[in-house]
């Protein structure tokens, strides 16, 4: 029987050329015994007919927060639903729902809804790309709404990338596989380092990197979605993050980071270091701004404490450690090493010469060394979030049960 039998969806259609898309997904829903309550903003009753989708939903279909029977209650919408999905969503759509606005039945159905929400953008490839588009999607990821990628190809425009709707079949099976998640890591407490640090030079400058904690918090969504009570170590960056099982400890230095990684160690089970940790901090930071004088400037540097490193000398039997290791060449025979020289028992490596991986993308691919006996294993170019879960199920599997 379908995961799905049952399932209680909120479908919220916005106003978008793949609006048709919605009419298939509204049918394999229904084919998979869920119960499927249809939304429209009313630009999307422009690409789609409310008759259409409330024959193929067998429930008449909210177009407005005030209907032709009167109030339509967004409250209680939002609380009957066991699932929100938004699809497609539109770069407008998208904005609205990152700044809270509920100027139609859709929007303030996302507000009130407690259960968890599906969003598949579709959008032309410059909306998608805009830096507008991108802060609203990491500020909604970080609210811990789950997102399904765009696909590549060509758009309503006539242009081509990326933009386009995941499928309908896409979609019902990312739901069926939320609804079939186990919570494997319920009663597990996860510490997770993220983002850079910032090594202060003066009261205005500091010395830094490009880390945007985005694999980091990745990585706090799914260990806290499938159970865990995770302690998220954040260093400086916009991103932020919420969810019950989450606390986040916000950080500056390397040193403030070490801090807060090795209170309470002893209580964790799990610990993933994917922080990008500064080696080095300015020796002395002056009080005033320095000012500009001669041709050349010498800052005496001193080394940052290795949390990785300390935490490997810490650690007591059972207790996991995995870190990260992002190289630019002689992969393989670094990572090794530093997974000895750390005394971890994984490390996720990825190369600055894949395209795709590393900082600030979206995307990353990944090949995760084991201690035990050498072995490695490789994996595709995929979303952060998908392979937050790639690393949690080796975890599991090597190392949990
Ligand atoms: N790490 C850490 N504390 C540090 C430096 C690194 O916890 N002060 C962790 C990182 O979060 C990562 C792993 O150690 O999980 C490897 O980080 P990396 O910067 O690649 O290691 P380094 O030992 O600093 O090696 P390199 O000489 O390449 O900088």
């Amino acid at each position: 029987m379908s995961q799905l039998a049952g399932k209680k969806i909120l479908l919220g259609i916005s106003g978008s050329i793949a609006a048709y898309k919605a009419a298939f997904l509204t049918r394999l829903l229904i084919k998979h015994n869920a119960e499927v309550q249809v939304l429209m903003t009313p630009s999307a009753m422009s690409f789609i007919s409310p008759l259409t989708l409330s024959t193929l939903s067998k429930r008449p279909v909210y177009t407005d927060v005030i209907g032709a029977e009167g109030w339509n209650n967004h409250v209680e919408i939002g609380l009957w639903a066991d699932a929100l999905v938004l699809a497609p969503v539109t770069a407008n759509t998208l904005s609205k729902l990152a700044s809270g606005q509920s100027d139609n039945m859709l929007v303030a159905s996302y507000l009130s809804a407690r259960c968890p929400v599906f969003i598949a953008p579709a959008m032309d490839l410059d909306m998608w790309k805009h830096p507008a588009t991108r802060r609203n999607v990491a500020l909604l990821e970080g609210a811990g709404n789950h997102f399904l990628e765009v696909g590549y190809g060509e758009l309503a425009s006539g242009l081509i990338g990326e933009g386009r709707m995941a499928e309908p079949e896409e979609i019902l099976t990312r739901l069926e596989s939320f609804f079939g998640q186990q919570q494997d890591l319920v009663g597990k407490k996860v510490l997770i380092t993220a983002g850079p640090t910032f090594e202060p030079i003066d009261p205005v400058r500091f010395i830094g990197n490009r880390s945007s904690g985005k694999m980091g918090i990745a990585l706090a969504i799914s260990a806290a979605r499938r159970g865990a009570m995770v302690r998220l170590v954040l260093g400086p960056t916009s991103l932020t993050v919420s969810h019950p099982n989450i606390e986040v400890v916000r950080v500056q230095t390397a040193r403030e980071m070490f801090n807060a990684s090795c209170e309470g160690f002893e209580n964790i089970d799990l610990a993933i270091l994917a922080a990008a940790v500064a080696d080095y901090r300015p020796k002395d930071q002056a009080s005033e701004k320095i000012k500009k004088s001669g041709n050349a400037l010498q800052l005496e540097l001193v080394q940052n404490p290795d949390i990785a490193a300390t935490l490997g000398k810490m650690k007591k039997a059972g207790q996991i450690l995995v870190g990260f290791a992002l190289e630019t060449q002689n992969e393989e025979a670094h990572a090794r090493a530093k997974l000895e020289r750390k005394n971890l028992d994984m490390i996720v490596l990825n190369s600055l010469r894949d395209p795709g991986a590393g900082f600030n993308h979206d995307t990353n691919r990944i090949r995760i060394l084991h201690r035990e006996n050498n072995k490695t294993a490789d994996f595709e170019l995929k979303s952060k979030a998908a392979v937050a879960e790639d690393i949690l199920d080796s975890v599991l599997h090597y190392y949990l049960t």
